[in-house]
């Protein structure tokens, strides 16, 4: 049995000692020390011998499998310590590239159109998203019971206010800006309101749920329709070239007397017809028109002293036009693909 056992000590030390993997040692460890090794089993073994052999089996058996034990241990420690002086850096393997954000498209048209409505005297106004029923309707000479309401479907937000009556909405419009501005500022007045939009809808290719418009207004003494179409003209110029005319046709908004649509003439077609404006030679982008008095009178303003006009885009109809975009839905839908584009 003492020969066996140093034979046993000598085949484990001679196998182990060039071992660098972690984990062949370990199968080692296993199939010498594990419970069902092949030293555990000797020493199992020992129970069955006299109790002279026993004692002196036994104290050479302990001290073969603890100088074993240590060697094992050993190797574990260098084959530790090796791998981590082996992680190095390389400077000369190719570096990582960062990927750096940009802006989104409906930002790059929105701050291009900030500017040049500040270059003409504007403020640029904000309000928030989740509005009261009256600056988004009631304000806006649309009465809880007004069919006008239907164009415009929301999504109502289950928290009261200080009356107990539940009247929070995500606003349809940034026209919610405009009551909100003519308070704080006052006539004469010339403000954009750009933001966020949401509307009840069933999407398709040009209509979304969540969307941005962009808003304007301008009160002041002496306003009149001629103004509102030379700014919309000079919008048109600035997004689509020095060619783009400007038409309007009558459309009803509570909020405005008289009201229209806007819309440009073709920037692919020139006007001539094409696909994209169903070969009419115009793109309906907004709706703008005259404030109606009782409006200016939500706004602290005096309709028998001021008029104004007021329009508002939709900015991603914009950005798709300007970029030949043929899916609303591609702005929300996250496909990097799309956003990397601008
Ligand atoms: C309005 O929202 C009025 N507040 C605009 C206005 C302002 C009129 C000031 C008069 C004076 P309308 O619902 O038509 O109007 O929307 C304006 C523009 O927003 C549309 O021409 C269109 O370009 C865009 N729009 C409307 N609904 C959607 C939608 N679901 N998805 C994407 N764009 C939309």
């Amino acid at each position: 049995m003492e020969k066996k056992l140093q034979e046993l000590k000598d085949e484990i030390l001679d196998k182990i000692k060039s071992i660098r993997d972690a984990n062949i040692l370990s199968e080692l460890e296993t199939k010498y020390l594990g419970r069902k090794g092949e030293l555990t089993t000797i020493l199992r073994g020992i129970a069955s011998l006299s109790l002279e052999e026993k004692k002196k089996i036994g104290s050479l058996a302990n001290s073969i499998k603890n100088d074993i034990q240590e060697k094992f241990n050993e190797i574990k420690n260098s084959i530790e310590n090796a791998s981590v002086s082996d992680d190095f850096i390389d400077v000369t393997l190719p570096g990582k590239k960062f990927r750096r954000g940009h802006l989104s498209p409906l930002t790059i048209v929105q701050d291009e159109l900030e500017d040049l409505f500040v270059s003409m005297g504007f403020l640029v106004a904000d309000g928030p998203e989740l509005e009261s029923d009256f600056y988004n309707f009631e304000a806006l000479n649309i009465p809880p019971t007004h069919p006008a309401r239907d164009m415009q479907d929301t999504f109502y937000i289950d928290k009261k206010n200080k009356k107990g009556d539940l009247d929070m909405v995500l606003r349809t419009h940034t026209s919610s800006v405009q009551v909100r501005t003519m308070q704080n500022h006052g006539a004469p007045l010339r403000a954009v309101c750009p933001g966020r939009v949401y509307r009840c809808e069933a999407t398709d290719v040009r209509h979304e749920h969540t969307f941005y418009q962009f808003e304007g207004l301008v009160v002041d003494k002496g306003i009149n329709f001629s103004h509102l179409k030379g700014v919309l003209k000079e919008i048109g110029i600035k997004l689509y070239g020095p060619e783009t005319k400007v038409r309007m046709r009558p459309k009803f908004y509570p909020f405005v007397e008289p009201g229209v649509n806007i819309e440009y003439t073709c920037f692919i077609c020139g006007g001539k017809g094409c696909n994209l404006c169903k070969k009419t030679g115009w793109l309906e982008v907004g709706g703008c028109g005259m404030i109606h008095p009782n409006v200016l009178k939500a706004g602290g303003i005096d309709p028998k002293a001021y008029t104004g006009f007021a329009f508002g885009y939709g900015l991603n109809r914009l950005v798709m036009l300007k970029y030949g975009i043929g899916d609303i839905r591609l702005f929300n839908g996250g496909d990097l693909r799309f956003t990397e584009q601008f």
